[in-house]
């Protein structure tokens, strides 16, 4: 009889089963905080997908969604592809059109261009092309592949899995043709779409929670867990600060401006962003967003928090941190805070269009 060997490490090492399929992906990686431009991120050969792709990993998806980059050269395609896990794709420039089908079922193609919002339903074969023989396309994709992955550590399960999701989608000739939408008015509205033109360009309404004088929309997309939202805010305003969990890929879609990020108690960190920046506010850090430019800022989240499938912890984003909340009201603010906006508007030539503080 042998007593067992007994080390005092971990023998698996410290990666998680989705570091190790980024790996096996062999496309560039980038990490950090943010993103200047999702334009001009390097891309390299993706063999799976059988285009050009970066797999970008923002610390404040804290692994629980993911996103990439995938650029489709000159009037080429992509391989058809199928996994278990959500996707929401933005096109970040070009067109062109995707095909979905769940096995047995009648194939349906549909058109995108720069701006278009979508999401294959889950598990639904999709391949997309590009319409354009003259310039790629690009799209930029997040993803909850990082806890599928994670949670079955099988790639084999999540990539090649035969279940159909009928419940999301089940082949419906109108599925992308916008015939069914709904929308749902309140404090918030809600859009459940699974197609939309352009983002840009979306119908918003006024939202007072955030401050600013702000417009927004929430979307939801092919009955998923992940949802998105488009929030605008007016020439020379800010946002109020506010916390909630990880992985809200910001997407700037108008205007430049910068946002501040920061746990409590800590340094404030300062995002200069324009169109096509992206940052990720880690959870339960702060954020607040400021514009400092002639025109509307306007972004696009692409998230967790879906209203129609909630799951987990629900912020109080819209309440006061002194009732509770996760909200810091204009008048609680740091002093700082306006001081700087002040002397960044000041930059551009712009002033302040906020109410004055109360002394
Ligand atoms: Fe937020």
């Amino acid at each position: 009889m042998v007593d067992p060997v007994l080390e005092d490490r971990n023998p698996w090492g410290d990666k998680t089963s989705y570091d190790k399929w980024v790996e096996s992906e062999e496309v560039p990686v980038i990490k950090g905080y943010y993103v200047e431009d999702l334009a001009a991120v390097g891309v390299g050969p993706w063999k799976r997908k059988g285009g050009l792709g970066a797999i970008i990993r923002m610390e404040g998806a804290e692994e629980t969604n993911d996103c990439y980059v995938c650029e489709i050269p000159p009037g080429a395609s992509l391989k058809p592809q199928k996994h278990v896990f959500e996707e929401l794709i933005y096109v970040v420039k070009g067109r062109g059109a995707t095909t979905i089908w769940n096995d047995g079922e009648k194939p349906q193609t549909f058109e995108w261009q720069e701006g278009s919002l979508f999401s294959p339903p889950l598990n639904t074969r999709h391949q997309h092309f590009n319409g354009q023989g003259n310039q790629p396309a690009r799209y930029l994709a997040v993803t909850s592949a990082p806890t599928v992955i994670n949670l079955f550590h099988n790639v084999d399960f999540v990539l090649n899995n035969p279940f159909q999701f009928k419940d999301r989608y089940s082949g419906e000739s109108d599925y992308f043709l916008g015939s069914r939408n709904k929308l749902y008015t309140g404090v918030e509205h809600f859009q459940e779409t699974n197609f939309v033109p352009d983002i840009r360009s979306a119908r918003l309404f006024p939202y007072g929670p955030r401050g600013a004088g702000g417009y927004n929309s929430k979307f939801q997309l092919s009955d998923n867990t992940m949802v998105a939202h488009v929030s605008e805010f007016p020439v020379g305003t800010y946002k109020k600060g506010h916390r909630h969990g990880a992985g809200a890929h910001v997407v700037i879609i108008g205007g430049v401006g910068y946002s501040l990020m920061w746990l409590q108690g800590q340094p404030r960190m300062k995002i200069d962003w324009r169109v096509n920046s992206m940052f990720v506010p880690p959870e339960n850090w702060f954020h607040q967003h400021f514009n400092t430019g002639a025109a509307p800022a306007k972004y696009l989240a692409l998230r967790w928090g879906s209203k129609k499938f909630k799951m987990g912890k629900a912020w109080g984003t819209r309440e006061d941190v002194k009732k509770g909340g996760d909200q810091i009201e204009y008048p609680d603010e740091d002093p700082e805070i306006r001081a700087l906006f002040e002397r960044e508007l000041a930059k551009n030539g712009l002033t302040c269009k906020m109410p004055p503080r109360a002394p």
